[in-house]
């Protein structure tokens, strides 16, 4: 089958179409034909950075080639002996072995069943496969962590990128109060997902604005999480995509009597199984601000080395 390889870490023209062997089917597992994948940050910073293999990918020095990509959707092909939820024929969506060497760029992906959902008949594949490992993110953020409820007041960092766009329309299917950040460009955009409140980051200090949130997800480096903290009411919850806790946060954090949580996604079919019921009722949607052809991979990954892509990169399965 087709795939597309990494060799070596670096740049984009190091992502090579290639012939590898069709992958092997656990008892567990599900074969999938992959018709779309969706493109994240973390597959950029892996195709540059070898030494974030083992704590992403979980390959070892010797894994090579390596098969970037996480996020699919598709169409089953085969089952193992064990897997009795999904059949040939079905549609389905998810983040595959997550943390782990999902090695989705590919004409075939194999999966544990209890890590994919069917996909809403309703959603094109391009929208499904965008909605796992971002999607994901902001569920696990939200409704697993944060344990939101109607009536919190939630702020949403990054409100128009692709974990972003998700957290503001779940905080809002949960019945809360939202305010989401982008530059001013996003605007529209982020106020169209349903937030209540939009803050341009570049001309505006969130932590001057708000300062009784209930619930916040950072996604921002460096002590942009203390910035965060100045705008969390006493006992807050506050997720952060990317930092680990340090002295500095840790006082300030104990200060506010404030929940912190450094999330490292998950995959999880169960977790899926409620997005895709969202999509279902409309209350989730996908964003999809670019496709391109499965050969195109290098365009996908300059894209989201931007930093500033609205909702989702997708690349169309070969
Ligand atoms: N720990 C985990 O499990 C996990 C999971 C998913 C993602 N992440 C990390 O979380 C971050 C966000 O992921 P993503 O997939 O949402 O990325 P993304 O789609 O590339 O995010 C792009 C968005 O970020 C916005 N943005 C950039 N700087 C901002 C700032 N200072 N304040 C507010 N918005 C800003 C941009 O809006 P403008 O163009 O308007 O500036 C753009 O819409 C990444 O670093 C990613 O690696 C971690």
């Amino acid at each position: 089958m087709k795939a597309i390889i990494l060799n070596q870490t670096g740049g984009v023209e190091n992502l090579i179409v290639s012939e590898v062997p069709a992958p092997e089917l656990k008892p567990q597992d599900v074969l999938v034909r992959v018709k779309a994948i969706s493109i994240n940050p973390v597959d950029a910073y892996l195709r540059a950075n070898e030494s974030a293999h083992p704590h992403f990918l979980q390959t070892g020095p010797d894994e090579k080639p390596i098969i970037l990509g996480w996020d699919i959707s598709g169409e089953v092909k085969s089952v193992g002996s064990s897997v009795t939820n999904f059949k040939e024929g079905d549609e389905v969506f998810g983040m595959v072995n997550f943390p782990g060497h999902g090695k989705a760029y590919a004409e075939y992906t194999s999966a544990p069943a209890s890590q994919l959902a069917k996909k809403p008949v309703s959603v094109s594949f391009e929208e499904a496969a965008g909605a796992t490992l971002a999607a994901l993110t902001a569920y696990q953020s939200l409704v697993i962590y944060a344990q939101i409820k109607a009536g919190d007041k939630v702020l949403i960092h990054a409100a128009a990128g692709g974990v972003g766009h998700f957290a503001v329309q779940l905080a809002k299917a949960f019945g809360a109060y939202v305010i989401g950040t982008a530059s001013s460009a996003n605007r529209d955009f982020v106020l169209s997902l349903g937030a209540d409140e939009f803050i341009d980051y570049q001309n505006e200090k969130f932590e001057e604005i708000v300062t009784d949130a209930d619930i916040i997800i950072d996604s921002q480096y460096g002590n942009h999480v203390e910035r965060s903290v100045q705008s969390l009411k006493k006992g807050g919850r506050l997720i952060s995509l990317l930092t680990p806790v340090y002295e500095e946060l840790q006082t300030a954090l104990t200060e506010k009597h404030a929940f912190y949580h450094q999330l490292l996604v998950q995959s999880n079919g169960e977790d899926m199984q409620a997005l895709a019921a969202l999509m279902e009722s409309g209350k989730l949607k996908t964003h999809v601000s670019k496709i391109v052809e499965f050969g195109q991979m290098d365009e996908a990954h300059r894209q989201i080395e931007t930093r500033t892509t609205r909702g989702k990169v997708i690349v169309k399965g070969i």
